[in-house]
This record gives C-alpha cells, structure tokens and sequence, in this order.
C-alpha cells in the first residue's frame, strides 16, 4: 500500500475507509472487513456519531487479527459546536474514549465554522453560530496544538479549508497544520489547492472520492453530474480491466493525496482496497484531467448563515 510522508517523516497509508454516512450496526461490520481485507487507515469524526461502535469493533479485530492499536492510523475531526478553546480538548477526549484509545494519529478541525457551544443538532438560525471574530480559528489551532503538547494526537490539521483560511493559520505562530482533507476527485480537482498545499508540506485527503452518491437528498442538487458512471471513466476502467471506482481511487492516489472511499459493502470494501493493483497511465490521467468542471457534491452553503456572518466558505469569491 503506498504511503504519504508527513513533515516530520511520519507515514500514512493512502487509502483509508471513510465512515460518513456509515449507519449505526453497520460501521462496526464495515470497519472490521476493511482491517481484515487489509486497510490500516479508519477516517472518522466525531458528528458521524457511530465512533462508538467503530471503537468496538477495532478492539475485536485487534484480537482477532493479532494486531494492535499502533498498527492502524486512526483519524478523527472536532466538530464545529467546540472551537473554543477550553472545548477543544474535552471534544477530543470524548473521541478517544469512543474510540478505545488514549491518542490519535490525526486530528482535524472539521469545518471553519463555529456553533454555539450549546447547540443541539444543527443551527436553525444565525443565533446558532458564533462568528469567527468571537473564536478566531487560530484560537481553535492553538488548542489542536495543546493537544499534540500533551501527546493525545501525534499528528494535527483541518478540514474544508482555502488556501485563504489556510494562509490564516500559517501566519499564526506555532506549528502548521499537516493535513488538510477535502472534497477532491475528477469534476473537483483542486489544482491551485494542491499546488500550495504541497509548497507548504501539507498533505491532502480526498473526500466524496466516488461522488458521496449516498448523501441525505437535502444535500444533492437536481441533475447533479455522477462520477461512477461518467462515459471517461467508464472506458479507462474498461481499458485497465477494474472498476470505475478503482480508477476514480487510483487517479486521488496517483496525485499525490490520501483519499478515503466510504463503504458498508464487505465486497466494495474489497474492491476499493485492491485498486492498488491499477496502473493508470500518463493517457488516463490526461483524459480524467480534462473531466474537472468545479463541481463540489457539498458546496458548504449548509453552513451558510443570512447575515454575512458565514457566506463563501471555500473563499471562492
Ligand atoms: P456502499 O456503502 O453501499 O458501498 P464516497 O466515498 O464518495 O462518499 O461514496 C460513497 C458511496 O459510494 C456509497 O453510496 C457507497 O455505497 C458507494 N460505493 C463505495 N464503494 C463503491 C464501489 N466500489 N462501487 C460503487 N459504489 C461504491
């Protein structure tokens, strides 16, 4: 399995099960296929409220499969309702004990959107958010960097960022973040986010590398383009004799990103993994390059509040 190298030398398997959308009484199934099939890279947040049962299963198949904890990369995300400061480390800790461990190898601010912390669920109104002006994200990256002080996460970063949110952070003294995981594949290639993410030594995760087809309906748009059975993919994989989605996951690892294909499915799951074995060549990546249409599948305006309070979360003006 290729790795990724983080600046410190540090390695990450390049493709990791992605748990979003991953049902209670499902993910612990899903999760112990991937490690039996051979995965070491679970992604996991701490809104996707199944970390418990992923905790559960990871203590059986540790056993079960004579490995141990040391052996798996496990990533997790804060969720927005606790940037605060002296919120970010309780959040943490409530992952870890989910989780069964007492660090992680990755820890991410999940969106650069602030919630009340005393929200329940998702905001109904601007009252629900808090702006960034009340906690700066450079306030919440302070304590992500507390947390890897006291050795709870060896490795910290942020999710759903721009270059522009990124630059915020990279001005602040401290550490930089080391990963940055957003939604990335063909119709989203991320090319100038690429470009200075690998300038500045920080990784990428792709997410929604298959096109996310199992989000909520309120999350889709109507006749939004698909990717697993886009007329390019198609024939690449035809060629290569694999899957669409094993070129899709090849073509995120052949960029240099990790990226994280969620599954329930135990054959998915398999089949996922063993696009390892495709070799796509200069060709194909040429013609998937010419499939990128700036399509994101979440296109963060969920987040959005009325008041200018959070508009344009990507920064794209
Ligand atoms: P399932 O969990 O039933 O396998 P993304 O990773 O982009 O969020 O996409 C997840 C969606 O893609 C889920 O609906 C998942 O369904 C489906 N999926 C995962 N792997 C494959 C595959 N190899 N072929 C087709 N669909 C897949």
């Amino acid at each position: 399995m290729k790795k990724l190298t983080f600046r410190d030398g540090d390695k990450i398997p390049a493709i990791g099960l992605g748990t979003w959308k991953s049902d209670p009484g499902k993910v612990g199934d899903a999760v112990s296929a991937a490690l039996e099939t051979g995965y070491r890279h679970i992604d996991c947040a701490a809104i996707y409220g199944n970390e418990a049962e992923i905790g559960e299963a990871l203590q059986k198949s540790y056993s079960d499969l004579g490995i141990s904890r040391k052996d798996v990369w496990l990533t997790s995300k804060l969720w927005n309702r606790e940037h605060k400061r002296e919120d970010v480390i309780p959040a943490l800790k409530q992952t870890l004990s989910d989780l069964q461990t007492d660090y992680l190898d990755l820890y991410l601010i999940h969106w650069p959107v602030a919630f009340r912390p005393d929200l329940e669920g998702f905001p109904r109104s601007d009252d629900d958010y808090l702006p960034l002006s009340e906690v700066p994200l450079t306030e919440t990256w302070d304590a992500m960097l507390e947390a890897k002080k006291q050795g709870l996460i060896r490795h910290a970063g942020v999710s759903n960022f721009s270059i522009k949110k990124l630059k915020e952070l990279i001005r602040h003294l401290g550490e930089d973040p080391e990963m940055n995981q957003v939604e990335l594949h063909p119709y989203l290639q991320q090319k100038e986010l690429l470009k200075f993410c690998k300038e500045k030594g920080i990784l990428l995760t792709s997410y929604s590398p298959l096109g996310s087809g199992d989000r909520p309906e309120r999350l889709k748009k109507e006749g939004e383009p698909t990717l697993l059975d886009n007329e390019v993919i198609l024939s690449i994989a035809e060629k290569q004799e694999a899957t669409p989605a094993q070129v899709l996951i090849q073509w995120a690892v052949a960029r240099g990103t990790c990226v994280i294909p969620k599954s329930t499915n135990p054959g998915r799951i398999d089949e996922n993994f063993n696009s390892k074995e495709v070799d796509l060549d200069e060709e194909d990546m040429e013609q998937i390059e010419s499939l990128d249409i700036h399509f994101r599948y979440l296109d963060g305006t969920v987040f959005e509040t009325e008041s200018e309070m959070y508009r344009d979360i990507f920064d794209e003006g």
